[in-house]
């Protein structure tokens, strides 16, 4: 895909489903990829290894701290030498119903998808500023995992749904606030991914399981890497002229169904 070959890609939560689904599609297309995550050293070496021993790399991160994102970041600058592409896709979800929601669990959630987005992307902006820009082309772009429920309430989800919608607004204000300086800012929204945080849930509990599967129009769940492509997409060439957008990558579970 056009302009993506030779770019730094640095993705949080890079370790899990998604986040490899996505690092995955940059390296094939011929970047290079940092994964930020919480592993421990050796077992995040040995995946980015595994990924592609010469183009992966992996530093600990954690989102909901400042000072470890500075620190992946420096890390990241090293191995990629010039930033590109920043995805704020590390996440956490925990569903309650609301009446009994706790206070940990409604700041563990926030601070992760929300907190954790906003000092990615705003220590992530703060190294694109710092690209030449030429002519009209991007500084870089940031990117969010959303989901569909950032739109729409999912039954006992007050925390996730929260989270994804403050996130939504989130890419809104970068994208406004930094297109004039060359940077943009769009979202991918996947729907039910069996993979990751959903695949979890279904693997304990069928009835969610069945409830999952259903909920959008195509009658499935999708894969990991059937929502990767976007965001490739949306750092490529193609990408360069949509920023505060979201791509729904949802199975049409947004769509009101009358059947
Ligand atoms: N699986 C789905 O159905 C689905 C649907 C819509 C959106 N999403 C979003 O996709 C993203 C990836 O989720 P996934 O399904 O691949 O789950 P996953 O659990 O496989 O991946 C999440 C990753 O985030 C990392 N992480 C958690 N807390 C972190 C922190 N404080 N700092 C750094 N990394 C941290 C985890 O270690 C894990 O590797 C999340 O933002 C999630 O909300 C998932």
């Amino acid at each position: 895909m056009n302009g993506i070959t030779n770019t730094g890609v640095f993705i949080t939560g890079g370790c899990g489903d998604i986040g490899q689904a996505v690092a995955r599609r940059f390296l094939a297309a011929g970047a290079r990829v940092v994964l930020a995550d919480m592993l421990p050293m050796a077992q995040g070496r040995a995946l980015a290894r595994k990924l592609d021993a010469r183009n992966t790399a992996y530093t600990h991160c954690d989102v909901t701290r400042s000072s470890s994102v500075d620190r992946a970041f420096a890390t990241a600058i090293k191995f990629l030498g010039r930033l590109d592409t920043v995805i704020c896709n590390a996440g956490a979800v925990e569903n309650q119903p609301f009446v009994e929601v706790t206070e940990a669990a409604w700041k563990r959630v926030l601070e992760v998808n929300l907190t954790g987005s906003f000092l990615t992307a705003q220590r992530g902006a703060r190294l694109l500023l710092k690209n030449p820009r030429r002519g009209r082309a991007r500084r870089g772009t940031i990117l969010f995992t959303g989901s569909w429920v950032q739109d729409m309430p999912w039954p006992q989800g007050a925390g996730y749904c929260a989270s994804k919608g403050g996130q939504q607004m989130l890419a809104k204000i970068i994208a406004q606030e930094l297109a004039p300086h060359g940077i943009n800012a769009a979202i991918v929204a996947p729907g039910m991914v069996y993979a990751g945080l959903t695949k979890r849930i279904c693997d304990r509990d069928k009835r969610f399981a069945r409830q999952a599967s259903r909920v959008a129009p195509l009658l499935r769940m999708s894969t990991a890497e059937e929502v990767a492509g976007s965001f490739l997409f949306l750092a490529s060439e193609d990408g360069a002229y949509i920023t505060g957008s979201t791509l729904l990558v949802d199975g049409g579970a947004t769509l009101v169904r009358r059947d």
